[in-house]
């Protein structure tokens, strides 16, 4: 029940989880595209070993124009269809609301919320041509559970899973299956930013005993892309159960 043979887009590619799952996927043989704002070593590594199956561009996420070309130009690339994208790139916050000025709200908002809304506009609309498609967004336990210093973070991871709930309704009988991803923290250069003693604190009330990695969380996205499993308009949890 994995993928194999699609053409995929990830956003957020560059490092972090986005580079795990554009890896796994292109091993699995797929074709994979990614972009980010800035291209890095890992790029060219993957375009060495994977030629024409993959394929990175230096896109700003809420730049609608680049990301509707972009798009374009992996559908002209990869021979026509886009069977599933992954919505991975956004970024973080580490800042009591008092504390936190209007440019990174509004960094937060464009990026998280608008960056997403942007690339799934341009999908469906091939999805819908081409007879169906699959999207996958990764939203986090913070959509739907509080932890103080995330909170315009948590609004738009709120945001992805409620429009992921109206939007399976808009695109369902498209055959275009929207669902979230929603991981707890794992270790990435965005959740660097929590101190030791707050990662034990995690890690004691996880019944799992251990936070989830990237292969834990790219297993479930393999899985809600893979178009076999009729899930639509969920939010998949992959935290050691910290929020059950
Ligand atoms: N880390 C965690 O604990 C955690 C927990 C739950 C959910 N998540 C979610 O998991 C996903 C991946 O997180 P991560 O920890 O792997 O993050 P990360 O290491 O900070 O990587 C973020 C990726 O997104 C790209 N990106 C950020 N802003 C962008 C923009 N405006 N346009 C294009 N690309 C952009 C970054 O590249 P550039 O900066 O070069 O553009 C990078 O490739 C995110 O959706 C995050 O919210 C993370």
């Amino acid at each position: 029940m994995h993928t194999n043979g699609q053409n995929i887009i990830v956003s957020g590619g560059s490092r972090g989880l986005g580079l795990h799952l554009v890896s796994q996927l292109l091993k699995n043989g797929n074709k994979v595209a990614t972009f980010a704002r800035t291209r890095t070593p890992e790029m060219d590594a993957l375009d060495k070993e994977y030629g024409d199956s993959f394929h990175f561009a230096s896109v700003d996420a809420v730049d609608a124009d680049k990301v509707n070309g972009f798009v374009a130009e992996v559908c002209d690339k990869f021979g026509g269809r886009l069977d599933s994208i992954v919505n991975n790139a956004a970024i973080g916050q580490d800042q009591l609301l008092m504390h936190t000025d209007l440019d990174t709200i509004q960094q937060i908002v464009n990026i998280n919320i608008v960056g997403p809304t942007i690339l799934i506009r341009a999908a469906i609309k091939r999805m819908m041509l081409q007879g169906g498609g699959n999207i996958c967004n990764i939203s986090s336990i913070c959509g739907s559970r509080g932890y103080a210093g995330l909170s315009v973070y948590a609004g738009s991871k709120g945001y992805l899973d409620a429009m992921t709930r109206a939007l399976a309704r808009e695109v369902g009988e498209a055959g275009i299956f929207i669902n979230c991803v929603a991981p707890g923290f794992f270790e990435s250069e965005m959740s660097s930013v929590l101190r030791p003693e707050q990662l034990n604190t995690i890690k004691r009330r996880t019944p799992s005993g251990s936070l989830s990695n990237d292969e834990n969380i790219f297993k479930v996205v393999d899985m809600v892309i893979s178009g076999t499993t009729n899930m639509q308009g969920q939010v998949v949890f992959v935290d050691g159960g910290i929020t059950s």
